[in-house]
């Protein structure tokens, strides 16, 4: 019997060769990436998200925007003519977890900050219908009417920073007094106009 013959016939040899051979594939694959300063170092002028922008990135998060949103252009023409320029692994170090996704029943909002004025944001986000009217988008009048919970951010930045994201006592300290006065809506519309806004093609 050949040594071919023999693994062909012995499901648990198979099984177990099988899996070195596809372990060898990832290792090549994935080790690399944490060694690479192309996906582990932010890109040039990178900043931690701010108390504000943070918190509204926790909106953006338990609203599930994600469903209907991706935040990663490709490198794709078709991509880059209407998004801009695609995204880069250093763009991402300080999402915890990030919000790249795939599901794209509305645009890609990698590259929004900026695109629009706050006004026109908070039209949007009250009722879609207002400002787009063929938006299948749903709308979230509560988020205006609803103060920002200021409760853990200190310990949220607190625990972003012994994952890397360079935050000062002082950006901590602040963080509850920046917060004040600030609806769920005004903090999720600072997290949208930032992104995507360290790297600008046009
Ligand atoms: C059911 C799917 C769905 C959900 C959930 C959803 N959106 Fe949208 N969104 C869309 C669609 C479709 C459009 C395109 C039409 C429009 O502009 O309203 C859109 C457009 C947008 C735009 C304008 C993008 C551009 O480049 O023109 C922004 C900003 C946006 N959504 C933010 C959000 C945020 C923030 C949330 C969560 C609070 C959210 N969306 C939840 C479907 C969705």
């Amino acid at each position: 019997m050949s040594f071919h013959e023999k693994i062909e016939k012995n499901v648990g040899l198979l099984i177990v060769l099988t899996m070195v051979v596809v372990s060898i594939g990832g290792i090549v694959e994935i080790v690399p990436l944490y060694f690479q300063k192309t996906t582990t170092e932010p890109v040039a002028g990178l900043t931690p998200y701010s108390a504000v922008e943070l918190s509204g990135r926790d909106i953006y998060v338990r609203e599930g925007c994600y469903n209907c949103h991706s935040q990663m252009i490709r490198p794709f023409r078709a991509e880059t003519e209407r998004y801009g320029h695609y995204s880069v692994a250093g763009e991402f170090v300080y999402d915890r977890p990030f919000q790249w996704g795939s599901k794209r029943t509305g645009p890609d909002l990698a590259r929004v900050g900026g695109r629009y004025s706050d006004a026109w944001h908070r039209v949007h986000l009250i009722n879609p219908r207002d400002v787009v009217p063929e938006s299948i988008m749903p709308g979230y009048p509560w988020l205006a009417d609803t103060a920002v919970d200021a409760r853990h951010i200190r310990k949220k930045m607190e625990v972003l920073r012994t994952l890397g994201a360079p935050y000062t006592d002082e950006d901590i300290d602040r963080a509850p007094m920046a917060l004040e006065g600030k609806t769920e809506l005004d903090v999720l519309i600072a997290y949208l106009q930032r992104l995507g806004t360290v790297i600008r093609s046009r």
